[in-house]
């Protein structure tokens, strides 16, 4: 089978399409048949080492010190069973996560029955369904058990087409709160789109709020530039820290001229994955696929990604 395989870290063209055996099945395993997998900022940030300051020694030491130790990347997928296990048959649409073990990017995967995956629900394209987990519990995550974001509440999402702030801006028009999104300013028509109530270009002024919750997928939008935004009681959600030393001064000082600092990472446990799969089917989530590759074409894949201004996920079709 072909396989992305990465062997240095470094910019896209690390990358390399060969072949390789397929991968071996334990008791409970399935055969996946990849059919589609994203290129999220996370799997651009591995491959580059491009991480905020003082997280590049934490990586290199939980990827590979000198190049990665799992050559196949790719964390997430959409598929087809192809060789069956507990409580999935064979031609079945599934998708999940496989997360640092990578794996995604190749023509098929194996991934323990009890694991991250499960069926891919009604109404999704093979592209959706790669693109459904990485923006979309990060969003939700932040906004429901870091926040507890309420009806009524005004919302502030910075960077608000990305694969996270699409999710979170659905999500927390859903749950009913008042969204206001920031996004390039060529992004604007589709933030509204996508649901928010207000939309600007980043390039203006900020928008004098107050907000009861902000939230920074951008990395633009720091605590300092946050607060005179914020209400009394209000809490900023740091999705992308600035630095190791930033980020553990939000989780040593969460607390602030009465506004609350969030900067857990995000949960994507199988609980987790159901509660998104619910929401979805409820209405309140739709991923935004911004571009779809040929598997020939990743390393172009990972070039978007890099830029950290594409539009929702960014796909490769097997
Ligand atoms: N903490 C966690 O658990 C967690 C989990 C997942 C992801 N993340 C991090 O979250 C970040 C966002 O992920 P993503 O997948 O949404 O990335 P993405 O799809 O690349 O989106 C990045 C967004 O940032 C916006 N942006 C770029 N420059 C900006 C600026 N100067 N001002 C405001 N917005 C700007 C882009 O808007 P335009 O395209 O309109 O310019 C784009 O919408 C990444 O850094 C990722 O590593 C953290």
């Amino acid at each position: 089978m072909k396989a992305a395989v990465t062997r240095a870290y470094g910019p896209p063209s690390v990358i390399e399409l060969v072949d390789v055996p397929e991968p071996e099945l334990l008791a409970d395993d399935l055969l996946v048949r990849v059919t589609a997998s994203p290129v999220t900022a996370g799997d651009s940030r591995m491959r580059a080492l491009n991480v905020p300051r003082g997280f590049g020694l934490i990586l290199r030491l939980i990827l590979g010190w000198r190049r990665p130790r799992r050559a196949v990347m790719g964390m997430e997928f959409a598929g087809v069973v192809e060789a069956a296990g507990p409580g999935f048959a064979v031609g079945q649409r599934v998708f999940g996560i496989t997360g640092l073990k990578g794996g995604c990017h190749a023509e098929k995967l194996a991934i323990a029955a009890s694991g991250r995956v499960r069926a891919i629900p009604e109404g999704l394209s093979d592209a959706e369904a790669a693109g459904f987990f990485f923006g979309g519990l990060t969003a939700l995550d932040f906004l429901t058990r870091q926040a507890g974001l309420e009806a009524g509440q005004r919302l502030l999402i910075n960077g608000a087409t990305g694969a996270v702030g699409s999710a979170a801006v659905q999500i927390g028009r859903h749950l009913g709160a008042e969204v206001t999104a920031l996004c390039g300013p060529a992004n604007v028509a589709l933030a509204l789109e996508l649901g928010a109530h207000h939309a600007q270009g980043y390039d203006a002024p900020l928008p004098a709020g107050p907000f009861d919750v902000t939230m920074d997928c951008a990395g633009t939008l720091p605590y300092a530039r946050a607060m005179p935004h914020l209400a009394a009681g209000g809490q900023l959600l740091v999705v992308v820290v600035a630095s190791l030393a930033q980020q553990l001064g939000h989780s040593l000082r969460p607390r602030r001229n009465g506004h609350r600092l969030h900067v857990q990472t995000a949960v994507d446990s199988g609980p987790a994955m159901d509660r998104l799969i619910k929401l979805y089917r409820a209405g309140g989530y739709r991923p935004l696929v911004g571009a779809e590759f040929a598997f020939a074409e990743i390393r172009a894949a990972h070039a978007l990604a890099d830029t950290r201004h594409k539009r929702g996920a960014v796909v490769v079709k097997m």
